[in-house]
């Protein structure tokens, strides 16, 4: 309630750069937005801190959200006309993340995934434990052509406490999208810790919001208003890509 008024009163600080590579903002897909008007409430703060384009990465698990290319199309199609006839200037792109898990093989062995531009694939990892053959995974899919981009790597509590493991991963071709949320604490102090840590080391290279409502699109607005971030934007502009097509 504050956090909104406060933010009538103050001007938006707006994100150093254009692009939204992990949202849930797609409708009706997952545990993410629920009907295009929250998705349109979603789209309207992400334009409110410059954000130009949002990639669509609703989330494709096993058992509770078996989404498929045909899913995931028909409610970007209903999203894309709402935005049109909302006269939005926002760009949308399809893609999704992926939880490595055996659904996702079933779709990686039938040529199933849905690339972000450039070829780009949002991985996911289970909170529990690493998957098993990552780094085999990772270079088959290198192989294959696509960049594979892990999601929040700092929400995985089995790497908060080896944070070596980072570094083998990134050297390995991984690249790394960490949630604008885990700085506010949002994930707890272990996360907060572990995302500061990547901003230190350098291995910061894509940012997400990762939002699954408005809720947290406003948690956000606040954040990029503070003092931290202003410090910590001119660390995270040495690393952060710019043109995620090409970078
Ligand atoms: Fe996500």
């Amino acid at each position: 309630m504050f956090g909104k008024l406060f933010r009538r009163n103050k001007e938006q600080v707006k994100l150093f750069y254009n692009t939204d590579v992990h949202c849930h903002i797609l409708p009706g897909v997952d545990h993410g937005s629920q009907s295009i008007e929250q998705s349109l409430d979603m789209l309207r703060a992400e334009a409110e801190m410059g954000i130009k384009r949002v990639i669509l990465t609703s989330h494709v698990t096993a058992i509770t959200f078996e989404n498929t290319r045909e899913t995931l199309t028909d409610a970007f199609l209903k999203l894309k006309d709402a935005v049109t006839d909302e006269g939005m200037d926002m760009e949308l792109f399809l893609s999704a993340e992926y939880r490595m898990d055996e659904y996702f093989d079933k779709e990686y062995a039938a040529d199933h995934l849905i690339p972000m531009p450039g070829n780009h694939i949002l991985l996911e990892n289970s909170f529990q434990q690493e998957l098993m053959n990552l780094d085999e995974l990772l270079f088959d899919m290198q192989v294959k052509g696509y960049r594979t981009i892990l999601a929040h790597p700092e929400r995985y509590p089995y790497y908060s406490r080896r944070h070596k493991r980072y570094e083998q991963l990134h050297n390995a071709g991984a690249r790394f999208q960490i949630n604008i949320l885990s700085f506010t604490g949002y994930f707890g102090e272990e996360a907060r810790e572990s995302a500061l840590w990547l901003v230190k080391n350098g291995l910061v290279d894509y940012l997400g919001t990762d939002m699954h409502n408005v809720k947290h699109a406003h948690i956000i607005m606040d954040y990029i208003n503070s003092k931290e971030w202003k410090k910590m934007s001119r660390d995270l502009e040495a690393t952060v890509k710019n043109d995620f097509i090409t970078d």
